[in-house]
């Protein structure tokens, strides 16, 4: 194990896509980020600076940050903002993972510009569980605005009204051919024939559920948000904001050209537009039989699947194994668990005397919009501040009610607002049911839990059924991973120990919903002695 030492400025960098330039917030002037590396157990120092006009943080997405939450990222939930010409020194461990994560800004919608990838290799002399790749390629999905997407989330908290979706889809940046500008700015990825190359693709698109498909060939999915997975074939992913996944491709095809799709599923319940992303691989050899000539070189197409094709998703996500080998088994809690808990998620629509409508569009975990404190949540619990937060987060919706009911709100739409946490033991064992509600309409949430990995034990579609669902869970291989797409109009039941102490952000990672409050966050006690207990804080953490 090493140091690496990392360099992240975040400055303001003039930016061209679509046809049109403007300045935009970005990690070393690039859009994406740079690629942090690293080696499993290695230690990764990273010195943030803030040199641009906002407040700041970054987060490293699905690093489990074991007892040093203060590294974690989150506005007001683990550290206060990093000011404008202010640095802090982000010094965490990657202890137990290896595979793609990624970092991001985390506040307000920074992001959206602000991300780029984490590569964990295994440690040295340990080899994957499949065959090593000839090649691995990082693929970076996120999504480009015209305008700036801090005026446009700030407008829309004024109005109370959804904000704009996105102009374009962006793979590594590069948004590819689209109706109004004809930039040629796409991704590209060279390949030799009778190879197999690993991509490591991120979805760190703000709003957006993606499907990425590559015209003419299968993948084959090997790992989940830095898990390993059981190897499984399929001509289509699904990936939510927050998620990454490392699938195989060979190079086994005849043509010279294949697109890669990047398209919308669900649209988020934001809008719905069609800005498909359109990258391409090229096979050296065939290629080079048409560089100097003028005939036509042949390219094989794909359509993206329908935005609704909740059947394709399904199955993609329904195919998801934990590996549970003898080196890689899956640890899941048994029953009985120490906690039980179900956590209704949805939008609301609460009064807002100041906006045009007279009402605003909020999000909520069991009827409570989530408030950000303006003190951070881990500096509270450490240094015993009170008032901060209070730690009555309810366990079950107060009202039971037909969760999924769409023809007539069945309970008032109204919220109640709180900053409001969840404490658990040391060490407890976790169960976790989320449960869709279509309060204002049924929608998708990928739910993102700091701190933690969890095994998605089971979902369905309609009410959970406590009494008979529980049986059909899957305690044995279920997929272990950071963030999890509750299916619309349905829920989804996690499991996990409680073994990392801090306070954990748990939020829906569509950007837009964590604005309107769907998020709580869970207050990990310490165990017995040191080694069960959160460390201290670094020097120049940065406090309210
Ligand atoms: Cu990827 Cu709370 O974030």
């Amino acid at each position: 194990c090493r140091v690496r030492r990392y360099r992240f400025d975040v400055v303001m960098k003039n930016t061209t896509r679509l046809c049109a330039t403007k300045p935009i917030v970005t990690v070393n002037g690039k859009f994406p980020g740079p690629t942090l590396y690293a080696r499993e157990g290695d230690n990764v120092i990273v010195n943030v600076t803030n040199m641009v006009k906002y407040n700041l943080t970054l987060h490293w997405h699905g690093v489990r940050q074991l007892r040093t939450g203060w590294a974690d990222g989150p506005a007001y939930i683990t550290q206060c903002p990093i000011q404008p010409g202010q640095s802090y020194l982000q010094n965490f461990t990657i202890t137990g993972q290896r595979g793609t994560l990624w970092y991001h800004a985390h506040i307000s919608w920074l992001r959206s510009t602000v991300h780029g990838a984490i590569v964990i290799l295994p440690k040295h002399g340990v080899s994957y569980p499949f065959p090593k790749p000839h090649k691995e390629v990082v693929i970076v999905l996120a999504e480009w605005w015209k305008s700036d997407t801090e005026v446009i989330i700030n407008e829309a908290i004024k109005s109370g009204l959804s904000p704009n979706v996105s102009d374009a889809h962006t793979i590594n940046g590069h948004p590819g051919n689209t109706p109004d500008c004809n930039s040629k700015d796409r991704f590209k990825l060279k390949v030799k024939r009778g190879k197999t190359y690993m991509l490591r693709i991120a979805n760190c698109a703000l709003n957006e559920e993606l499907f990425f498909k590559v015209a003419g060939h299968n993948l084959t999915v090997v790992e989940a948000d830095a898990v390993y997975t059981k190897p499984f074939e399929t001509n289509t992913l699904i990936i939510t904001p927050g998620q990454t996944m490392n699938v195989l491709l060979t190079t086994n095809q005849k043509i010279a050209r294949y697109l890669v799709k990047v398209s919308t599923f669900m649209n988020s319940g934001v809008a719905i537009d069609n800005n498909t992303a359109t990258g391409m691989i090229e096979y050296k050899e065939e290629f080079g039989s048409y560089e100097f000539t003028t005939r036509p070189i042949p390219i094989m197409g794909t359509q993206p699947p329908p935005s609704n094709a909740t059947s394709i998703a399904r199955r993609m996500l329904d195919s998801l194994r934990s590996l549970n080998s003898a080196k890689f088994p899956a640890l899941v809690p048994q029953s009985p668990v120490d906690q039980d808990l179900l956590f209704t998620i949805g939008l609301g629509i609460n009064p807002c005397p100041t906006c045009p409508r007279k009402v605003r569009l909020v999000a909520d975990i069991n009827n409570v919009t989530f408030m950000m404190p303006t003190t951070a949540l881990l500096q509270a619990h450490y240094f015993n501040i009170s008032k901060v937060f209070s730690a009555d987060f309810p366990r079950k919706p107060a009202v039971a009610f037909n969760y999924t009911e769409t023809q007539q709100p069945s309970v008032n739409m109204v919220t109640t607002s709180g900053t409001r946490v969840y404490r658990l033991p040391y060490n407890s064992s976790v169960q976790l049911v989320y449960q869709d509600t279509g309060i204002v309409g049924p929608d998708n949430h990928p739910m993102h839990l700091h701190g933690y990995n969890f095994f998605v034990v089971g979902s369905g579609l309609g009410n959970f059924n406590p009494k008979t669902d529980p049986l059909n869970f899957n305690l044995v291989d279920p997929v272990e991973r950071n963030t999890l797409a509750v299916p619309t109009g349905g829920w989804a039941a996690i499991r996990f120990r409680a073994d990392n102490p801090g306070v954990w952000f748990m939020h829906c990672h569509l950007e837009v919903h964590t604005t309107w409050g769907l998020a709580m966050a869970f207050l990990v006690e310490n165990g017995n002695g040191p080694q069960q207990s959160l460390l201290p804080p670094p020097k120049d953490y940065p406090k309210c």
